[in-house]
């Protein structure tokens, strides 16, 4: 890296995208699940309900990055909380789902994502979520944030979960729906035991099109389907949608991991295409500074950002996430994958600095 100022990791600026905070209550909804509230920190905590937290832990001496949906609504919850299943052998998420108690103080980037709604009381919508496992929390705070805002827009969520005792935040709901005759909760369970008497097995083109047709609101001026969930169900869902001639953009997604998550970064994965012959230098602009550094065709940008020990912001690092976003400025990249990003935000010429290889000499790109 040259002509520039370092900026090492451990100078972390005060009021920049780092926080602190501190664990109140850690809440175990399943037995693989566990939720953590935190302390509102000082100031409170800014976040629209859906979006995401970047965790940041030291395991075994490793800096390592995770991103977790707030499962709470800033309108109804006084503490922020995420919720955290887990992953068979997974790291981040056993560790937090056996190390996390009350007082315990961890790291996080601010809250960050673009799967949320806007709010307005006079709003008469009808929205679908359709939501599996872990994928509950993010559709959680938006459900609360709705009934509190919304209170002639009706909610329909379909969740699916492994069975009766996987079943995350079955109480909250219960309790939400009692209070709330608005919201319309159908349970579908892919291994229930015999006496379960709601919808089983896996949610198809048929299950979808059912729970819809019985549960229209037709007074309603608008739809939206907000999806969280593995990849296969989202599409099968997102593809139901369109074929009932359901508008794409009424349609919301959010993956926490796909199947090409282990591929990215992997120039020779397939469905990468062209990747870069040559290293070449990109000017990264973050936090008022200009650094220039060179990437190596076996690199994305962000990794090379990184060996240089630049502070630049990420999380998943499978562009999943949207943590590590910047503007191209001048220059050409090519992204192994671009999920992460709406039409509206590629069209502007936002990338995806921990899935882009610069493919020109004049890459420079704007980090906000
Ligand atoms: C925007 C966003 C929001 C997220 N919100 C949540 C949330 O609210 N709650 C939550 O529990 N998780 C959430 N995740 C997923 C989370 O960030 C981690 O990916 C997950 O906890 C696994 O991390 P790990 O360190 O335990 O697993 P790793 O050690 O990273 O992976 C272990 C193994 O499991 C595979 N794997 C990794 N993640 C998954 C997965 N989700 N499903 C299946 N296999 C996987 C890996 O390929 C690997 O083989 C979110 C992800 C994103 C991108
Ligand atoms: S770090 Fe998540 S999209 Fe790049």
């Amino acid at each position: 890296m040259f002509n520039l100022f370092r900026k090492k990791k451990e100078e972390k600026p005060k009021g920049s995208q780092y926080l602190s905070l501190k664990i109140r209550e850690v809440v175990r909804e399943t037995p693989d699940t566990v939720t953590l509230f935190f302390e509102q920190p000082e100031p409170y905590l800014d976040y629209k309900a859906g979006q995401f937290l970047t965790v940041i832990l030291d395991i075994d001496g490793k800096e390592v990055r995770r991103s977790y949906s707030l499962c709470t609504s800033p309108f109804m919850d006084p503490h922020p909380g995420i919720t955290i299943k887990r992953v068979k052998d997974g790291l981040v998420s056993n560790f937090l789902n056996d190390k996390m108690f009350p007082g315990k103080t961890i790291t996080i980037l601010k809250p960050m994502g673009n799967f949320t709604t806007d709010l307005h009381s006079k709003n008469r919508r009808h929205f679908t979520m359709i939501a599996a496992g872990s994928g509950i929390t993010p559709v959680m705070g938006i459900i609360k944030s709705l009934l509190v805002n919304e209170p002639e827009s009706k909610i329909t969520l379909l969740y699916c979960s492994r069975s009766e005792d996987q079943i995350i935040f079955k109480k909250p709901l219960e309790d939400l729906q009692g209070k709330y005759p608005q919201l319309d909760v159908v349970h579908n369970l892919t291994q229930p035991s015999d006496s379960w008497k709601g919808l089983r097995g896996r949610i198809d083109a048929e299950k979808i099109k059912e729970v819809l047709s019985t549960r229209a609101y037709p007074e309603a001026e608008s739809k939206k389907f907000y999806l969280c969930g593995p990849e296969a169900l989202m599409a099968t869902a997102k593809d139901t949608l369109l074929a009932i001639g359901e508008r794409k953009e009424d349609i919301i997604q959010e993956s926490f991991y796909t199947s090409a998550s282990e591929d990215a970064g992997d120039p020779t994965a397939q469905g990468v295409g062209e990747v870069p012959e040559l290293a070449r230098t990109v000017l990264v602009m973050l936090e008022g500074q200009e650094y220039s550094f060179e990437v190596t065709p076996d690199k994305t940008i962000l990794e090379a950002g990184l060996d240089e020990d630049l502070d630049m912001p990420y999380s998943c690092q499978s562009g999943l996430c949207t943590a590590c976003m910047g503007k191209l400025v001048s220059g050409e990249v090519k992204m192994d994958e671009d999920a992460g990003l709406s039409e509206s935000e590629k069209e502007e010429g936002y990338i995806l600095c921990c899935v882009s290889r610069p493919m020109s000499g004049d890459v420079k790109i704007a980090i906000e």
